[in-house]
């Protein structure tokens, strides 16, 4: 894994080919989906690499030994509504026992601002580690607009993946929110007048969910 402007850049042949599948102005629905439920599982294989262990007494079928085991810290999977649902099954197919954070918001076509319309957050949240998910950190409005939420509901240990980062995003994340580490694909060149990570892939909800 590549360290970029302090960002964990996943480069991993498996990421990097299924990544730029996505890319492809022809890939289908069908294939988008799928593509970034398994991209979600390697980055969430990634994000998790660290987490603190303890060891177990147990018994093998030969001997008894004291073997590693992830120690107490339970996780919190945030997906930001729409696109970041689109990791949510692949990080859940490894993380089974996760509970999961919703959050709703959309961007100001104007003024490219996050407005919240839901938010839904399990109450012990302050005790988690919240993995927030979003494929897309363009100007990063969105991250910020989220992780301020669920700093205000108590969280207070918080990560952050995204499938591709722009400059201005990662700027603007951490400039706001220094201490929250980024995960991601790729980082790209630029934002183009409306937002849009270039090269980049589009609108990622839009393709994910075949509703353009
Ligand atoms: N959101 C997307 O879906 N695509 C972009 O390029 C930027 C924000």
């Amino acid at each position: 894994m590549e360290q970029l402007f302090g960002v964990q850049c996943v480069d991993h042949p498996l990421v990097q080919h299924k990544l730029t599948l996505m890319r492809d102005i022809h890939c289908s629905t069908r294939s988008f989906r799928e593509l970034m439920n398994e991209i979600g599982t390697l980055l969430c294989y990634e994000v998790t690499r660290d987490l603190p262990m303890e060891l177990r007494a147990i018994t093998t079928p030969l001997a008894e030994m004291r073997a590693p085991v992830i120690a107490g810290k339970k996780l919190v999977f945030a997906p930001i509504l729409r696109a970041g649902v689109g990791f949510l099954d692949g990080m859940l197919r490894l993380v089974p026992s996760a509970r999961v954070a919703h959050i709703g918001l959309y961007r100001d076509p104007v003024t490219l601002g996050a407005i919240e319309y839901y938010f839904k957050a399990p109450q012990d949240i302050a005790d988690r580690l919240v993995i927030v998910m979003d494929p897309m950190l363009a100007t990063g409005n969105s991250a910020v607009a989220a992780i301020d939420r669920l700093k205000e509901v108590g969280a207070k240990d918080i990560r952050f993946v995204s499938l591709l980062a722009a400059p201005e995003g990662i700027a603007h994340l951490q400039g706001q929110h220094p201490e929250v580490k980024i995960w991601t694909a790729a980082i790209e060149d630029r934002l183009n007048d409306h937002g849009y990570i270039v090269p980049g892939l589009g609108d990622a909800g839009d393709r994910m969910f075949g509703t353009k």
